[in-house]
């Protein structure tokens, strides 16, 4: 039995040895130390012994019982850092290698100015409120004096949901629902999304946007609008911004004024770019319609309030001689680039 011992501890240290694998390791500890094991089957066996001789074979066998569970400690950690090793061969990384760009976009024409108009109107004490898309026709049309039969709604047909719900035409139903909520003073400006049934072509979009302004307190006359929007217009295209106001008509200002530019690029001489008028038109304004206010519950006796509306495509194009509307929602990043 001792010979058995030794031969079994010397075949399991060679075993062990060319294990290459916890798998393997683990077969090992079954072949051996398990309950029909090769160690534990000469324990079995022990009862067959004399009382002097089953002392000295139970010690040799627990020291070789134990040399093996140390032998597989060690091996184990052995093929683990052997294992972390080849990893970390396989993964170097060369740092002197050049690195992979990361190609960042641009923020979108569109965007990027809309955040410097935001930035001259919370300027001025503006704050910025949003409204649905999808709005009621009351909202829409009905509350800013654009009855059922009134021939605005023609030049702004739009989707309808159902009879009384459309997608808004214009960011100026966000007047109505700021003055339903907030008594004066109120003065915000609200950007999104407006929709109206055109074709696309080169100047009409069936989506397009709109930055509304409102102002509502005691004794806000036309000057307060004419100081507001040239301070505004200059901010944003030049201090040497010459300004037109040139009377105009909307249903929910009264009166009202459509805004011009004299042409930053032929200054008033007419160029391609103002389509040989010397001015380009960037804005409608007026004053807010005393119906519009008592609709909205404010008293037009106590209040009064300016309004103003821009398409925010018609200023980005503009301001960098973009002739076409659709370049901006096809994504093409040749034109996106150039901003
Ligand atoms: N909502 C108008 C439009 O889409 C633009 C407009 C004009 C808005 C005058 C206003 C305003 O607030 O006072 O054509």
């Amino acid at each position: 039995m001792k010979q058995e011992l030794e031969a079994i501890r010397l075949k399991a240290e060679q075993d062990l040895n060319a294990a290459e694998s916890q798998q393997a390791l683990e077969a090992l500890r079954v072949q051996y130390l398990g309950k029909k094991g090769e160690v534990t089957a000469i324990l079995k066996k022990m009862g067959g012994l004399s009382p002097e001789e089953r002392p000295v074979i139970g010690q040799l066998a627990n020291e070789v019982r134990a040399f093996i569970e140390g032998e597989l400690v060690k091996r184990a950690s052995e093929l683990k850092q052997a294992e972390l090793e080849k990893r970390l061969q396989a993964e170097k990384i060369d740092v002197t290698m050049p690195g992979k760009r990361h190609e960042l976009g641009t923020q979108h024409p569109l965007s990027a100015v809309l955040e410097e108009i935001k930035e001259i109107f919370i300027g001025m004490g503006f704050d910025i409120v949003e409204g649905p898309e999808v709005e009621y026709d009351y909202y829409n049309f009905e509350a800013l004096n654009i009855p059922k039969d009134h021939p605005a709604r023609d030049t702004q047909d739009t989707f309808y949901i159902n009879d009384n719900i459309v997608l808004r035409t214009q960011t100026s139903p966000v007047q109505v629902r700021v003055m339903e909520k907030q008594k004066p003073p109120i003065r915000v400006i609200s950007p999104g999304r407006v929709y109206r049934s055109d074709a696309l072509d080169a100047t009409h979009s069936p989506l397009f946007h709109q930055i509304e302004g409102l102002v509502v307190d005691k004794g806000i006359s036309f000057a307060d609008l004419k100081g507001t929007l040239e301070t505004f217009i200059k901010r944003l295209y030049g201090e040497d911004s010459v300004v037109r106001f040139r009377p105009h008509h909307f249903p929910f200002t009264e009166p009202s004024a459509e805004v011009d530019v004299q042409c930053f690029n032929c200054h008033g001489e007419g160029c391609r770019l103002c389509k040989g008028e010397g001015w380009i038109e960037i804005l409608g304004c007026g004053m807010v319609h005393p119906k519009v206010l008592s609709n909205c519950g404010i008293d037009p006796e106590v209040y009064s309030g300016f309004a103003l509306g821009m398409g925010l495509e018609r200023v980005v194009m503009r301001r960098y001689a973009i002739d076409d509307i659709r370049m901006f929602y096809e994504n093409d990043v040749r034109f996106l680039k150039q901003f």
